[in-house]
Formats: structure tokens, sequence, C-alpha cells
């Protein structure tokens, strides 16, 4: 990493030299990654040099057996390691992978089906974190269920789907990975208004990183459904991404530039939670979007200064750091979890949120600087305005070079306490930087790819971020409940008559029919007047009252008892044709 003294350029002053990826960055990463690639396959089944025991295409966390037991496999760091297979296979950067991604989907279909704690396949057992490696269930006690896994997992074999379909290999697709993916997009359509353990598995309520996957599988999964003609389950997932979007603002703490990684566990809220979460749903053609917290949006950038600054002053191998370079980061300033040091991944995560950001900004040609990312900026250029810098100004390039720097130097904290042999840890010591707690851990490995693959510029495929609108008001999902079986299309038609400027609503007993409700019921439209209709995802196999009601001039009309009566169905799509009464 090169730092010079402070120049001036157009007026403004950088901190950091106009040089940008720096060669002692370079060397680590040429060196390390074939390390990190070798290390990860060492931790997949049948065959990797570390994984004896486990089944075909299941990732061992890492070898450890004691202090941690890490030899189990968890679906959220398979599913990652695996998206970042799956990019590494389907961008063309290594084409040896193929047989790998097919153990991957064969042992998912094993594992989905495995009765656990959680539940079975229909009653919530998609949301076990963790099995033995021989695809058996794990018994013991454990926070669970965590609910990022089966979202996380639809991600990476849609990304594999989409790249099979480009292949015309629709029947593998249709045939094979359907039935598997639909599985997970059920689940999280069903279930994910329900408290999950986070990603660190402490903490029980509603967690960001969790939303946000989710919100990605729903919306990659609509785009699935709709090009294989799957369109039955197209309402439902749609009606599910949008609460989710709109679930997913509410973790934005305008007041202090953050985001409150969980709704429970009583912290800070200043996690890397947040940080991860912007990688792994970062679309590059989505822009800066702020409403999918995209790595380079003023909300993401304010927040990874307010994450990174968390550490500056808690960790001694941080003191004396510049605030403009890169410092030890970890998973949240509270932990004490094995001593409580940085994590080699929740440090290359702020690279990786940089490098995707450069990536955007070169792409589109601009960086337009807020009032809510200014302080982020602020770091490279003291006082610097807000408003659009073009790519043609001489800003913009020393801009961009001094995060390239900046990104870099959180790779060079990475890259100094490496051990000579390239092994990654789990965490490296708050006090001298040395290897802690369990080795050879892969999701390790699979960070340092994917901000190696960012800071070459390697673009993963879009999901579908980009324009979304967020729905003015937020509905939750709970009546899905535990039965995982996801939500169905329910019509409901009344026939009214009604008066110019009357209109028909619909409320009932469930959330998704707003809780008796008459502020918030259910507009429904009279294109078939005198037919009043809304569709509405219901949570499968789900009893429910409801009502119609009428407004005119403020007031609300209800019709006579009793309440009327449904049980929706397991799947599909079911219409009700009511009469006013
Ligand atoms: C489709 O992909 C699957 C999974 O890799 C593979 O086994 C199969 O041979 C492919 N089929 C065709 C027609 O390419
Ligand atoms: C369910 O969704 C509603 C509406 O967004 C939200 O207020 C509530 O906190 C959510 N609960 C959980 C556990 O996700």
């Amino acid at each position: 990493m090169r730092i010079s003294s402070a120049f001036i350029c157009a007026g403004l002053t950088f901190l950091w030299s106009a040089r940008a990826q720096s060669s002692s960055v370079d060397a680590f990463l040429a060196s390390e990654s074939p390390i990190a690639k070798a290390g990860l396959l060492a931790n997949i089944g049948p065959s990797g040099s570390k994984s004896s025991g486990a089944k075909a295409g299941v990732v061992i966390a890492s070898p450890s057996q004691s202090n941690p037991d890490y030899l189990y496999t968890w679906t959220r760091d398979t599913s990652l390691v695996f998206g970042a297979i799956i990019d590494q296979f389907t961008l063309g950067l290594d084409t040896s992978l193929r047989g790998q991604v097919d153990n991957f989907v064969a042992s998912q279909e094993i594992i989905q089906q495995i009765s656990n704690p959680s539940g079975t396949i229909s009653t919530g057992g998609l949301g076990e974190p963790k099995f033995n490696i021989d695809e058996t269930a794990f018994t013991g006690a454990w926070g669970r269920p965590q609910r990022d896994g089966p979202a996380l997992r639809a991600n990476a074999m849609i990304t594999w789907a989409n790249f099979l379909l480009k292949q015309n290999n629709a029947t593998y697709v249709t045939s094979t990975l359907w039935p598997t993916i639909k599985l997970d997009l059920d689940y999280v359509a069903g279930n994910w208004n329900q408290t999950t353990f986070d990603l660190w598995e402490e903490v029980s309520s509603s967690s960001f990183f969790t939303t946000a996957v989710q919100h990605r599988a729903l919306r990659q999964g609509i785009a699935l459904a709709n090009r294989i003609g799957q369109t039955s389950a197209v309402a439902g997932y749609t009606a599910q991404a949008n609460n989710l979007l709109c679930f997913l603002q509410s973790y934005w703490n305008g007041g202090s530039g953050y985001i409150t990684a969980n709704t429970g566990g009583g912290r800070s809220g200043k996690d890397a939670n947040t940080v991860l979460a912007s990688i792994h749903t970062f679309d590059a053609a989505a822009g800066c979007d702020s409403v999918t917290f995209q790595p380079c949006s003023d909300r993401a950038l304010s927040n990874l200064l307010n994450y990174v600054n968390a550490f500056r002053s808690i960790y001694s191998i941080n003191s004396g750091v510049a605030n403009n370079v890169g410092t030890a980061t970890g998973r949240y300033p509270e932990d004490s979890y094995m001593g409580g040091n940085p994590w080699y991944l929740t440090t290359l995560a702020v690279a990786e949120q940089l490098y995707d950001s450069l990536i955007v900004w070169k792409q589109q040609g601009s960086i337009t600087i807020t009032a809510t990312s200014q302080p982020f900026f602020a770091l490279f250029s003291p006082g610097i305005a807000t408003g659009t810098i073009s790519s043609s100004s001489s800003t913009f390039n020393s801009l961009t070079a001094a995060i390239e720097n900046y990104a870099d130097s959180f790779v060079a904290v990475v890259a100094k306490f490496t051990p000579s042999g390239g092994g990654l840890a789990e965490q490296y010591s708050r006090s001298n930087g040395a290897p802690v707690s369990a080795v050879d851990l892969t999701w390790s490995y699979a960070a340092l790819l994917t901000a190696f693959g960012a800071r070459n510029g390697v673009v993963p495929a879009s999901w579908g971020a980009k324009g979304l609108t967020v729905p003015t008001t937020c509905s939750g999902n709970t009546g899905g409940g535990s039965g995982g079986g996801g939500t169905v299309s329910i019509t409901f038609n009344v026939q009214a008559t009604t008066v110019f400027g009357e209109n028909i609503f619909l409320t009932g007993s469930i959330d998704s029919l707003t809780n008796w409700s008459p502020d918030n019921a259910l507009a429904l439209n009279a294109n078939n007047y005198p037919i009043w209709s809304v569709t509405v995802n219901i949570p499968a196999s789900t009893s429910f009252e409801y009502k119609y009601i009428r407004k005119f001039n403020g007031a609300v009309t209800w019709e006579s008892d009793p309440n009327l009566q449904f049980t929706s169905p397991a799947s599909g799509t079911f219409t009700i044709n009511d009469v006013w009464r």
C-alpha cells in the first residue's frame, strides 16, 4: 500500500496518492488466491483433502474438531461457498468446477429432505442451520431456525439455473433444479416474517442479512419462474418480495447513518451482517440504488464508515492507524466469542464492498455524493461537496484512485496477518494479529476469492434489483407458520352495488388481511363492476375470517354478521365469489 502525503487536485485536497491498486496487494493476492482456492476445495467432500467423511458436495465449515468443533456443514456457509464456485464456473474463470456444482445440487436435494430438530421438509425443516457431514441431522441444542439458509441456497442454484438455460439445458433446470429451488422459495415466502437466529447464530429476532438475501431470492426466483413457465408461483412470490423490500427499509437508522443489523440483541447494531448483505446482494445493473442497499449506495457507504469506525479503538492492532486507512474489522464491536477478534472474512467484505462500488462508478461514469454519503467521501477529501462528479473530471480519477487504495488497505491488513503458509483461520488476534479460532475456515477462503474477483472487475449476474419500488405501507406474513408451506394466491370477488364515490375494502383475521383494521383494509377494484375484486397472498393451509366493508366520505360500513370463514388450500390459486351482505 502506498500512502503519499496530501496533494492538491482541482482545488480539493486528497489524502492519498492517485495511484490505483497497490503492488504489495497485487503480490499478496497473486500468491494467496491459489492457496485460497485449494483450501476451499480441500474442505468439500468426497475427495477434499481435509474433509474426510464428508459426502459428495458437502462443504465442511472447517476441519477444526475442537475449540471450536466446526466439522459440520452449514447451509449458509455451503451456499455462500458454492455461490462463489458457481460464479467462477459460469463466468468462465474456472471451467474445472462443474462436477463440484453437480455434487452440490445432489447433496442439497438430500439435505432438504432430512427431518431435523427444526421440522420435516414441510414443517420448517428447511430452516435448520447445520447438519452432520454424512448428511444426517444434527440433533444437539443450537440456535435454530436460521432462515437465511434456504434463501442463499436458492440464490446459488438460480444463478446456476440461469446459466444452464443459456446453454439450452432447460430440461435439467425444470426437472431437477426447479423443484429444489421452489422448496426454498416457498419456505422464504411463507416464513420470512417470523423471527430467526442471525447469521452469527446468537440473536433471535429479525436480521438485516437474512431479510436482504430473502428479498433477493424471491426476486431472482420470480424471474426464473417466469422464464421457465412456472408462473403459478409468481403472484405469491411477488407479494412477499414487495413485503420484504418494505421491511428491509426499516433497518435503516437514518439518524445515525447506519443499518441496525438485528431488531433484537441489545447491541449497537453495527455489524458485518450489513456489509455482507450488501456484497451478497450486489447487482451492478441496479447502480447505486439505496433501497436495495447496493454497495455504492449512500446508505451502504455511510454504514460502511460507521461499521469500520466501530473497531478502530477496540482492537489494539488498529491503534495509530489514520482514519482513512484500512483497519482490522470483526463481526460487531460487542463480540466476545473466542476472544471477540477481527475476522478475515469481515475485513475482506469491506474491501469487496468498495471494489463493487468502483465497478459501478466506472460503469456509470459518475459518483454522486449525498448528504448521507458525504462523511464517507470526506475521508478522502475533507469538506468535499455533495453533488455528482463526472468521470470526465480529474476529481473522479483522484477519488476513485483514493478509494481503490483504501479498499486495498483492508486487503493489506489481511495480508499482514496471514501466516506464511497462507492458511486462513476464522479470526486473527485483536492484540497481535495471530490466527485464532477455527483453522482453514472455508468461508474465509471464499471471501478472499470473491474480494479478489471484485478487485479485478468481475461482475456477478444481475438478480433484478434495478428499479424496484418500495410499497408505501408494509405488510407482514405471519400466518405461514412453521408449516413452511408458503403462500397461496386467493382472489376475493364480491358482488356489491355502490354509489359514486363509495368503495369496497376487505379485512380479516390474519396479517395478510390487515388484522381487522378498517383503516388499512385492502382496496378492491371495480374493473368488472358490480363485481369488486382483489387478489391476496394468504399463508397456505390457514383458517381465517374476513368481511367486506364499504367506505364512503370517511364513513365505514361493515357487512352484517357473522364473519365469513375460509381455509386456504395447501398450494395453487383459488377464487372466492361472495355477495355483499
Ligand atoms: C444439463 O446440465 C446437467 C448438470 O450439469 C448435466 O448433467 C446435463 O448433462 C446437461 N444436459 C445437457 C443436454 O447439456
Ligand atoms: C413482519 O412484517 C411486519 C411488516 O413489515 C414488520 O413490522 C414485523 O416486524 C415483521 N416481523 C418479523 C418477525 O419479521
